[in-house]
């Protein structure tokens, strides 16, 4: 069992961190093979919304600009379940999730995308500061998800006061995503 953990903040000690660990920790208990992957350290282009707005991204299910993405895309499309932790910036994921989600749903919206429709994922929104924000990051990701077919495991909000018990709750939702997969 393969599982991604992609990390969507710059910072390695934060709380966004934090719940990737402990999500690393769930799928592991549950028997996977855990990468983690820490998107800002990747080199990931914005959509260029080439030609008229849609290119090979609907056309092939694929994405011109050469950087990072490719790969990324084909370890979540290999992987059998897969998490995406972000922090609230602006009520928002991050900018390095956005960047990567953008171009993710274009190749994978239609019927040409590969391999994410029914895969199992499980979302998080980590809010460090006033907590404000918090729903609309997670409904980004819930639309994002709908937007590729994912199967969504769990969407988790975590705040800086839910964050003692909401990091136990993310560490048990990726080992029962795993859990669930083996049944
Ligand atoms: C540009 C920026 C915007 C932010 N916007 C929000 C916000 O809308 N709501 C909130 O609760 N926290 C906000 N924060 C705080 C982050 O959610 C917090 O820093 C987050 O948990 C990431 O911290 P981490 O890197 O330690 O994980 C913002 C932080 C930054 C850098």
């Amino acid at each position: 069992m393969q599982i991604v953990v992609i990390h969507t903040s710059p910072n390695d000690e934060g709380l966004t961190a934090s719940l990737a660990n402990a999500a690393v920790a769930g799928a592991t208990a549950a028997g996977a093979q855990v990468e983690l992957v820490k998107l800002t350290a990747l080199e990931m282009a914005r959509c260029r919304q080439c030609d008229d707005g849609w290119y090979t991204c609907r056309d092939e299910g694929r994405c011109v600009i050469e950087d990072d993405f490719g790969a990324l895309r084909g370890k979540v499309s290999e992987a059998d379940a897969w998490v995406l932790v972000t922090p609230v910036y602006f009520g928002e994921p991050s900018e390095s999730a956005k960047a990567f989600m953008d171009r993710l749903r274009r190749c994978n919206v239609g019927a040409k995308g590969e391999g994410l429709a029914e895969k199992p994922v499980l979302g998080v929104a980590a809010a460090g500061g006033s907590g404000g924000g918090t729903a609309t990051c997670l409904l980004a990701l819930d639309r994002f998800f709908g937007h590729i077919s994912a199967e969504v495991a769990d969407l988790i909000t975590v705040t800086r006061r839910s964050a003692e018990y909401k990091r136990e709750a993310v560490r048990a939702a990726a080992q029962a995503m795993v859990e669930a997969i083996g049944e």
